[in-house]
């Protein structure tokens, strides 16, 4: 007998988030690589779950989602950003982001398009394009920045582009897009068919009194979009693996074909107790806990020889740089603070596919005080 599993990306078999992790629990270091909360959810949402299962929601949920979870994100939209989208035709629950962005790509995608992933980027994107048998095109945000670099972008559309992917706030650069840059983009795209993946996970973690600016906003964009969420991020909960997709009637169609017959439908009472729990007043906002919480990483890396990247203004994460301190790859180097020092972390280049090395080291500040501080008190010990 010969098996045979044809190559579907080029990306490794076990990702930089998973081996970094596993080195951490080895070397028994402070994790602050893989992009979780180490504190407890609001008590609430797990009293709520399980009232769901006591009340009986354990079975199928329907194949858009549970209404009472979708009218609660347009009821959610509309408070938050005046915006409206309807819960039957536009938004489609699933189980998580990663899964909506997949979906997406192989509602649009055919053999030989094109689309473009802007760089550093989260790991899912490329490794998605070509499983659905289309191919990545790499196109590097400005160095040091993380802006767009729009002349770079317009040389990569070509006759075969059909997507491209933007994310805001940005995994792993902490940056968000600007109003402005919707509008580079609208302009760039405006006479062609390209279509946009949106990626906004993060827009409930946006800190310094800025504004999460969605693809939605863009009257002109939003026809041409699917933007896609996670749960995971704002309510601090990224096992529950509940996420969606918002898109125009006729793009949610075509995704909701696919849907139905990859998970056909999302867990059931995590659905009810989200949907309970969106809009509850007095919630304290995500983006404060977390700003408080990269205030007092990045206070406390001063001490450190690291030297931070501009203030991450979005995300879970918080860049710094060890080109001062040493050579080394940023992956050896990764594995060598995991092991000398005790904490994990991800090596930047690793959201590059050609694995361009500025010595640069992903931080995640999702943690308790009690994790951050113990993370730094190894972290001053550095010397190379
Ligand atoms: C930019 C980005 N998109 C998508 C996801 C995945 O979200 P989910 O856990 O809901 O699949 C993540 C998670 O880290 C992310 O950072």
């Amino acid at each position: 007998m010969f098996f045979h599993f044809p190559v579907k990306h080029q990306a490794a078999d076990t990702t930089i988030f998973s081996v970094m992790s596993a080195l951490a629990q080895k070397h028994n270091a402070i994790n602050l690589s893989q992009g979780f909360p180490d504190f407890q959810i609001d008590s609430d949402l797990s009293a709520l779950l399980h009232e769901a299962s006591v009340n009986g929601f354990n079975q199928y949920a329907p194949m858009p989602g549970l209404p009472v979870l979708r009218e609660a994100i347009a009821k959610d939209f509309k408070a938050r950003y005046n915006l409206d989208v309807n819960p039957e035709t536009e938004i489609t629950i699933t189980p998580g982001a990663t899964y909506a962005i997949y979906t997406a790509f192989s509602a649009l995608l055919s053999a030989a398009d094109e689309v473009i992933v802007l760089e550093p980027a989260y790991d899912s994107y490329i490794p998605n394009i070509q499983m659905n048998g289309a191919k990545a095109v790499p196109v590097k945000l400005t160095p040091a920045t993380f802006a767009p670099d729009w002349p770079l972008i317009k040389d990569a559309i070509t006759a075969k582009t059909k997507a491209i992917i933007v994310n805001t706030p940005h995994n792993p650069t902490g940056t968000i897009w600007s109003k402005a840059d919707w509008e580079q983009l609208a302009d760039l795209l405006r006479d062609t068919d390209i279509y946009v993946l949106s990626d906004e996970v993060y827009e409930q973690l946006v800190y310094d009194g800025k504004e999460h600016h969605s693809v939605l906003q863009h009257a002109e964009l939003r026809e041409r979009s699917f933007v896609l969420y996670s749960f995971g991020k704002a309510f601090h909960n990224t096992g529950w693996k509940i996420g969606y997709c918002i898109a125009p009637p006729d793009f949610t169609r075509a995704f909701r074909r696919l849907h139905q017959f990859l998970s056909f439908s999302v867990n059931t009472p995590a659905q009810y107790a989200l949907a309970h729990l969106i809009g509850k007043e007095n919630r304290e906002p995500a983006n404060t806990l977390l700003q408080n919480k990269r205030d007092y990483f990045n206070g406390l890396m001063a001490e450190t020889p690291f030297k931070l990247l501009q203030p991450s203004l979005g995300s879970y994460f918080q860049l710094a740089s060890y080109a001062h301190l040493s050579d080394m790859p940023d992956t050896d180097y990764a594995k060598m603070l995991t092991e000398k020092y005790g904490v994990a972390t991800i090596p930047i280049s690793a959201f590059y596919s050609d694995k361009s090395d500025a010595k640069i080291l992903r931080f995640c500040f999702a943690k308790k005080e009690e994790t951050l501080k113990a993370a730094v008190e190894r972290l001053k010990n550095v010397e190379l």
